[in-house]
């Protein structure tokens, strides 16, 4: 008998995929509805409430939802929720869109979900992003990103009628459902996430071995949604995952699927989506490192670990693995971390991001104590033909 996973975040997971047998007449009634075209961010959140990713909201957050979230980061059912899952629109635009009007969300003009319009608000912007990103400057990516997608959003339980668009990774493209049989199948009940938006380096690999050590599983659950300018593609960094997993890793104790969520830079609150959204793919352990989710110097380097003491067992169920942070040491001979290396900083190994960019860009290797040769070959091949 298979053992238990994880219960979702608020015990169900949640699936707002409409039946195919309904989808003909949906469909065919989704046709009289005004319809709101999705931006790439706003489809990737609602695939992640549709499968369960982000269960267990059942829509775009209600203005009550939405005030909770901002001041106490909980729903209103007390359930600890981090960011607000909005959709905006412009104020223009919003004059189109009344309370109780089915819409028709589509993508590239195609129909792909409904939703009723249950709240319509305008929320001080300026309190979410002091809030949510701590910081209310404009050149924070994601402060950038919610201001520019509109300041009247709009709410509503969802309902998906059509498929998603094509996947880039349809190998990896597992919803909770999927992976937590994935899991089932391969008799894991404890498995570790680790979220990452870069290549997978030494330090890296670390905790994810590290924390493997005292679990069944390892679920690397690279996120494949919009990011900013300057980080390394979706389908680079797939290829090195695959490279990695298939080189240095036992096949039966790891598995990758994809996380379709854009990244918001949001560090601390954003580190307490990831977790949630990983309860609900199964994971009973969750990797925060250094900065997670960080960008600039806007957060400390253990915000986003400290965050997780707001909540207790009922509010967030899924258990912190907590990393300080990692490096290769020469004296050590091996990577270690603040906590277990005894080392001066010159017996270690640092490269800052820049360097490690102009090395690629200059197609130089990266030392093997920073990076595993087959993920710097793939990476210089990337550069050569051209990165943003
Ligand atoms: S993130 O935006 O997804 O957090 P990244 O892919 O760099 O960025 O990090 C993935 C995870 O690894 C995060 O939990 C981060 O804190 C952790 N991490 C990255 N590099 C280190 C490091 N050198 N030492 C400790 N933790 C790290």
């Amino acid at each position: 008998m298979s053992k238990d996973l994880i219960k979702p975040h608020g015990g169900k997971l949640i699936n707002r995929l409409a039946d195919e047998s309904k989808r003909t007449e949906l469909l065919q009634k989704s046709k009289e509805f005004k319809s709101l075209e999705l931006s790439e961010r706003s489809l990737a959140d609602l695939e992640c409430i549709a499968t369960g990713v982000y269960s267990p909201l059942t829509g775009f957050v209600s203005e009550a939802d939405y005030k909770e979230i901002v001041d106490n980061m909980r729903l209103s059912n007390g359930l600890a929720w981090s960011i607000p899952i909005t959709l905006q629109v412009s104020q223009e635009e919003a004059k189109n869109y009344n309370l109780g009007d089915e819409i028709t969300l589509t993508t590239a003009g195609k129909a792909l979900a409904i939703m009723t319009i249950s709240d319509k608000y305008q929320p001080d912007q300026n309190h979410e992003a002091n809030q949510v990103y701590k910081t209310s400057d404009h050149a924070h990516p994601g402060v950038a990103a919610m201001l520019a997608a509109g300041a009247v959003y709009l709410a509503g339980p969802i309902t998906v009628i059509a498929d998603f668009p094509k996947k880039q990774f349809p190998n990896y493209n597992l919803s909770p459902e999927q992976s937590r049989a994935e899991f089932e199948k391969r008799d894991w009940q404890t498995v570790v996430a680790f979220q990452t938006r870069n290549p997978i380096h030494r330090a890296h690999e670390y905790l994810t071995k590290v924390a493997l050590e005292s679990l069944d599983g390892l679920f690397i659950n690279p996120l494949i949604g919009a990011t900013k300018k300057g980080d390394i593609p979706a389908d680079v960094r797939m290829q090195c995952y695959e490279v990695l997993m298939e080189n240095y890793y036992p096949q039966d104790k790891v598995a990758l699927g994809t996380y379709p969520a854009a990244m918001r830079y949001a560090g601390p609150r954003e580190a307490i989506l990831h977790a949630i959204s990983r309860q609900n793919y199964g994971c009973s352990h969750f990797i925060v490192g250094r900065d997670h989710a960080g960008v600039g110097d806007y957060y400390g380097t253990y915000d986003a670990q400290e965050i997780f003491d707001n909540y207790n067992d009922e509010e967030l169920a899924i258990n912190l693995h907590k990393f300080e942070h990692c490096f290769y040491c020469n004296k050590c001979d091996s990577v270690a971390s603040f906590k277990t290396c005894p080392h001066s900083a010159e017996d270690r190994v640092f490269l800052s991001g820049t360097k490690v960019r102009e090395m690629l860009e200059n197609g130089e290797m990266l030392p093997t104590k920073f990076s595993r040769p087959e993920v710097a070959k793939i990476l210089i091949k990337a550069y050569a033909e051209g990165i943003d």
